[in-house]
């Protein structure tokens, strides 16, 4: 069972973000272990594919053993393959990063936006024109001769990148778009669910995720083709279950009907932990715009945004102290925070890969720090960080 939520002491330390398992969990899960359906083929295995794909819309789904390999097939499913390129944010968790990788390709990393901190449309738009040819239907980066082949937006902390002038570059110059949605599941972009919009979009149910199931992935398409080759490329790449014939190299990347079970629990109750992340953030933001130096998330006017992990960003100037000293003065007081993710450009695991830009992302990671936000966040804990971080404020 979830902790008590009692007052943050020494003993009771504030999470960054924790699982809120209140619900069905327990009986759909003793239900697979009554029934002895636990591996990578049951009933909940389904129904979890169905819920997602009524929760987006999305005319298939395909549940993947996490949201890292839900990003490796969707790459393979668009036809990335070695010594390709794709286009991917300098900042997010490194995992779009690594599937592009995995493929043989690499990243070519375009700096995000100053105001929403998300993949900048206008540096897409710049790279795809001026930094490479468009030739007999096939883009290549004059810098290195690489086949540019498909663009890999990225919704950071819940919010949704501006997608509309991704599409339309997209079009131009043939290139599928593959989402990484995996922060941003019950977030929209224009009334339309993220990971719905471009060819392909993927998502994680790991343990800080909006749902969890542990761990697990999705991968969502409209494309039936793209869908189906998933499932094959998935379950090992199985031409004939009953004589073991495979064609090609698969990947034993399904979840199982465990993790399913309580994906279908986690998904009886996303539109409540939605609410919930809103509330919390609007609770943050009332009260922390009050603190100078303290700069707060934005939500742009094309997002429904789930502020999957608020982020807040601290002006050193202004705040009196930089955002790692922020960071271990709440750990003194039990409270866990986190500053962004190395930017990707300056990752030594990515150092051989072009970049675009990346002061944005550099500053980002100078200044960003999110803070507790679980769904379950009880708002004497949330009062507790706000006064902390308003007590170290020295302006
Ligand atoms: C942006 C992003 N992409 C991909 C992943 C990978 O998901 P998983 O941890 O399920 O492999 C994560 C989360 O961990 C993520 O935050």
């Amino acid at each position: 069972m979830q902790p008590e939520h009692s007052p943050s002491t020494t003993d009771n330390p504030i999470p960054l973000c924790i699982p809120e398992i209140q619900g069905n969990e327990w009986l759909y899960i003793k239900d697979c272990l009554d029934t002895g359906w636990v591996s990578s083929v049951g009933a909940y295995v389904d129904k979890f594919e169905n819920a997602l794909r009524h929760y987006t819309g999305a005319g298939h789904a395909v549940a993947t053993v996490n949201g890292t390999a839900a990003l490796h097939v969707a790459l393979l499913c668009a036809g990335v393959g070695p010594e390709d390129e794709v286009l991917v944010p300098c900042i997010t968790f490194i995992a779009p990063a690594n599937a592009v990788r995995y493929t043989g390709a690499w990243p070519v990393f375009i700096d995000v936006e100053d105001r929403y901190w998300q993949m900048d449309p206008q540096r897409v738009d710049d790279f795809l024109r001026r930094g490479c040819v468009y030739r007999n239907r096939q883009l290549t980066n004059k810098t290195t001769g690489r086949r540019v082949a498909a663009i890999l937006p990225v919704h950071i902390l819940g919010h949704a990148v501006d997608m509309d002038p991704i599409l339309e570059l997209a079009h131009r110059f043939e290139l599928p778009v593959i989402e990484d949605a995996t922060e941003g599941l019950g977030a929209k972009y224009k009334n339309r669910p993220l990971g719905t919009i471009g060819d392909i979009g993927c998502f994680s149910f790991n343990g800080n995720k909006i749902i969890t199931t542990g761990g697990g992935g999705m991968i969502v398409s409209n494309n039936p083709d793209w869908a189906e080759k998933a499932r094959y490329l998935t379950t090992q790449a199985k031409d004939n279950p009953i004589e073991y014939i495979h064609n090609e190299i698969g990947y034993n990347y399904r979840l199982t009907n465990l993790q399913a079970a309580m994906g279908c629990a986690q998904m009886e109750m996303l539109d409540r932990f939605v609410a919930a992340k809103r509330r919390i953030a609007s609770y943050y933001n009332d009260h922390l715009s009050k603190v100078k130096g303290i700069i707060l998330p934005n939500e742009s006017p094309d997002t429904f945004s789930t502020f999957w992990l608020y982020t807040i960003r601290v002006n050193e100037r202004d705040y009196g102290m930089d955002c790692r000293g922020l960071m271990k003065k709440l750990a003194n007081r039990n409270i866990q925070t986190r500053p962004l993710w190395q930017p990707l450009h300056c990752s030594p695991a990515h150092a051989s890969s072009p970049k675009i830009g990346g002061e944005v992302a550099q500053r980002l990671f100078n200044e960003g720090l999110s803070i507790p936000c679980s769904v379950g966040l009880p708002t004497t804990h949330q009062k507790q960080v706000i006064q902390a971080i308003d007590s170290y404020a020295t302006n």
